[in-house]
């Protein structure tokens, strides 16, 4: 073995941080022998140089990030700072100045993920970020490494786990969205403002990094359909529970079937209970993938936290260190099949929508005719009359696939209905 440690930066010691630079020494007989060469901590960039960090030499601590990453003697930057700058200045010039990077930053490699590739391959450098999406379920490496034979046609997934506790608990207790989130600050796992997991802009990113490396194209963040999930009412959940399925917030990356392009978004869904994504429970993610050969592969596990976190940091790390010793880098980015990605309207499933309707003679006809007239083809419909008296029904309509195009030309056209009082809710189905 190689007596000469390589060298780390970590910029940024907090939740993920601080586990990362406490299994380095806790584990570093372990991490030597795997990758050939001890690894040595060199360096810790922080915002606030006067916080106590238990097992850190407060010698090792700077506020100077840039400094850091300039030093020269640095072999690799962990980067467990977010965020987009100062996180991409700093990545460009670790690689400029001879390291390697890894990094657990989905919206930075959503959004610039090509250019930091491009970089990293002109300087000679890996890039590898597998805490970026789904925290410590091996994710990236299966697809870009075991599949890298294999077709990829589909990853659906939950890919927040914010989101996941929040709807968890209004299927199983019945809570409105409020008082769940209310529920998930009180536990830790929402964030005060928790407006990039609700608003699914951190699974957003999610998709994006996935969908790339899946289907070997450019998927960004701007080509991500997204809706949040504020808007599931306890209702929905009932309407689910009657169907035989419950609702998750669904990151869906997907090739057209013709092969030809590709779709990601991310957007509340109801799936079977006979579906495994179901049966995902609290803060868990899993995603589940699709190929041509493998079939159907489900990946699971923790999708936040410090230690989950670290666990795929310290996985690249290791990987990032063995490339060094020897001298090569390892995959990097794979876009060759330059797939378009197609806009939400051409995306094709299924759709539960509730109507609110006047209960009267010809009404259902009305309805029906209007989903003819788009071409919608219904599967299912269940009214339901009101007891208050009011002359109302609740309508229920399930469809058949329809393109997304289709079911939003639906749903304006039954709007100006006289007889439908109002659209209750629509969602998608997906996983059948
Ligand atoms: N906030 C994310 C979640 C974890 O709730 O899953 C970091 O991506």
């Amino acid at each position: 073995m190689r007596t000469r440690p390589l060298k780390v930066a970590l910029l940024g010691c907090g939740v993920v941080g601080s586990e990362v630079a406490r299994i380095m020494t806790t584990h570093a007989d372990d991490l030597a022998a795997r990758i050939g060469a001890p690894v040595e901590l060199a360096g810790v960039a922080v915002r606030r140089p006067s916080k106590m960090r238990e097992g850190i030499d407060p010698a090792l601590v700077t506020t100077d990030a840039t400094a850091l990453v300039k030093r020269g003697d640095i072999d690799v930057v962990v980067e467990v700072i977010g965020g987009i700058e100062p996180a991409r200045a700093l990545i460009t010039t670790a690689f400029e100045h001879g390291a390697s990077v890894v990094s657990a930053n989905k919206a930075l490699l959503a959004q610039d993920g090509a250019a930091l590739h491009a970089l990293a391959e002109e300087q000679g450098r890996d890039l590898y970020y597998e805490a970026a999406v789904a925290g410590a379920i091996p994710l990236i490496r299966p697809l870009r490494e075991s599949l890298a034979g294999d077709k990829v046609n589909r990853v659906l997934g939950i890919v927040n786990g914010t989101t996941n506790f929040i709807l968890d608990k209004m299927d199983s207790t019945g809570a409105g969205y409020q008082e769940a989130l209310d529920e998930a600050t009180a536990l830790g796992y929402a964030e005060a403002d928790p407006t990039a997991d609700v608003e699914g802009f951190d699974a957003a990113a999610k998709a994006a990094i996935l969908a790339g490396i899946a289907f070997h194209t450019r998927v960004r963040l701007d080509d991500v359909y997204r809706e949040g999930m504020t808007e599931v009412t306890a209702a929905d959940f009932a309407s689910a529970t009657r169907m035989g399925c419950t609702i998750k917030l669904l990151a869906i990356c997907e090739r057209a079937a013709d092969g030809g392009s590709v779709t990601a978004r991310v957007h509340p869904a109801m799936i079977p209970l006979s579906h495994p994504l179901a049966s995902v429970r609290g803060a868990y993610n899993a995603v589940f993938v699709e190929s041509d050969a493998a079939g159907q592969l489900m990946f699971y596990g923790p999708g936040a936290g410090g230690a989950p976190t670290a666990s795929a940091v310290l996985g690249d790390l290791v990987a990032v260190c063995r490339n060094k010793l020897s001298g090569a880098t390892g995959p990097g980015d794979s876009a060759y099949t330059q797939l378009p990605v197609s806009p939400m309207g051409e995306v094709v499933t299924r759709y539960h929508i509730s109507l609110d309707v006047a209960d009267k003679p010809g009404v259902l006809a009305q309805v029906a005719t209007v989903f003819a007239e788009h071409g919608v083809s219904i599967d299912t419909v269940r009214q339901q009359g009101r007891q208050d008296g009011g002359g109302e029904a609740s309508l229920v309509v399930v469809t058949h696939r329809a393109s997304d195009a289709s079911l939003n030309g639906t749903v304006e056209a039954l709007r100006n209905l006289d007889t439908v009082r109002g659209v209750a809710s629509i969602m998608r189905v997906e996983g059948e």
